[in-house]
C-alpha cells in the first residue's frame, strides 16, 4: 500500500548503512546514551507525530539555549560547537548512521556530554518532535544542493520546511545557513525573504562555524561558502 512516508519527496538519498568494524563498535559503545530513539512512522528515518522529547529529562537538567543541527555529516560542527559551548544542549538531525557513528567518535574524543544525534528525517522530526518556541536556534550547514532542475523538490531548504523551522524557534531565534553552491544561495535568499515570518540577513563567516572536511573539499575544488541568518520574527 502507498502511504504518504513512501511517497513523499526526500532531500536525501538512502546511503549505505554499513559500518565498517570501528563504527559498530562505537555505535554499541555510545548510541544508548547519546542517540534518542525514536518511534517510527513507517520504517526507516520516519518520524511518528505527537512526540514532543522533553529535553531536561533527556539531557540530565535545562540548559541556557538549545541548538539543532541539521545534517550533521560526521559531527565536525556540532562536535566542536558543544565542546566551546558546555551550557548549550545541541541536537543533531542525521539520516546516515555511519557518519553518526563517526560523530559518536568525536564527541566522545572531545568529552562533551551536551550533544545527542537523532537518527530520522528532519522534515518529519522537526515539528514531531519539539515543541513550538522552543528552540533558539536552528544550523543548516552545506545541505545536498540537488543542482539539477528535476531535483530542485528535494532541496531541505523550501517554503515548507521553513514554516516548520519558524515553528519552533523562539522569537528571534536564529536559522543559520551556509552552501557552497551559488545557486542555492539564491535560492536560500529567495525562499527566506519571500517568508513572512523571517528577517533575512547575509553575513559574513558565522564565527561558530568550524570547517569541516566537506566545505574544506570544497574549497579545494574552487567553491566557497555563502552564509546567511534568518531570524525569527516575533510573534
Ligand atoms: C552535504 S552533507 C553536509 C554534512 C555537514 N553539514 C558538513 O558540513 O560536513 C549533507 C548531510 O545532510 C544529511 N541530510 C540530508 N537531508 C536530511 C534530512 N532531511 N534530515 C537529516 N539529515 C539529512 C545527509 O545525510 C548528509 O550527511
Amino acid at each position: 500500500m502507498t502511504n504518504r512516508y513512501h511517497a513523499r519527496t526526500t532531500s536525501f538519498v538512502r546511503r549505505g548503512e554499513r559500518m565498517t568494524r570501528s563504527q559498530a563498535a562505537a555505535w554499541e559503545r555510545f548510541a544508548d546514551d547519546r542517540v534518542i530513539e525514536v518511534e517510527r512512522a513507517d520504517g526507516f528515518t520516519t518520524v511518528a507525530p505527537d512526540q514532543t522529547l522533553d529535553l531536561a529529562a533527556i539531557f540530565g537538567g535545562p540548559a541556557q539555549r538549545t541548538i539543532i543541527e541539521i545534517g550533521t555529516g560526521t559531527g565536525d560542527q556540532i562536535v566542536h560547537a558543544a565542546a566551546l559551548n558546555p551550557d548549550t544542549h545541541f541536537v543533531g538531525f542525521e539520516v546516515w548512521r555511519p557518519g553518526i557513528a563517526q560523530a559518536l567518535v568525536k564527541a566522545n574524543q572531545a568529552g562533551v556530554s551536551n550533544l545527542r544525534f537523532i537518527q530520522a528525517d528532519a522534515e518529519q522530526g522537526l515539528t514531531h518532535l519539539f515543541a513550538a518556541n522552543s528552540i533558539d536556534e536552528v544550523w543548516t550547514f552545506f545541505p545536498d544542493p540537488w543542482q539539477k532542475s528535476r531535483h530542485h523538490k528535494r532541496r531541505l531548504v523550501k517554503e515548507t520546511f521553513a514554516t516548520d523551522v519558524a515553528q519552533v524557534l523562539v522569537d528571534g531565534g536564529a536559522w543559520r545557513l551556509a552552501t557552497d553552491w551559488r545557486a542555492y544561495a539564491s535560492h536560500m535568499i529567495h525562499v527566506l525573504s519571500a517568508h513572512p515570518d523571517f528577517e533575512l540577513y547575509n553575513q559574513g563567516r558565522f564565527a561558530g562555524r568550524t570547517l569541516t572536511k566537506f566545505e574544506a573539499r570544497a574549497e579545494a575544488e574552487g567553491r566557497f561558502p555563502y552564509d546567511l541568518v534568518a531570524y525569527r520574527k516575533a510573534r
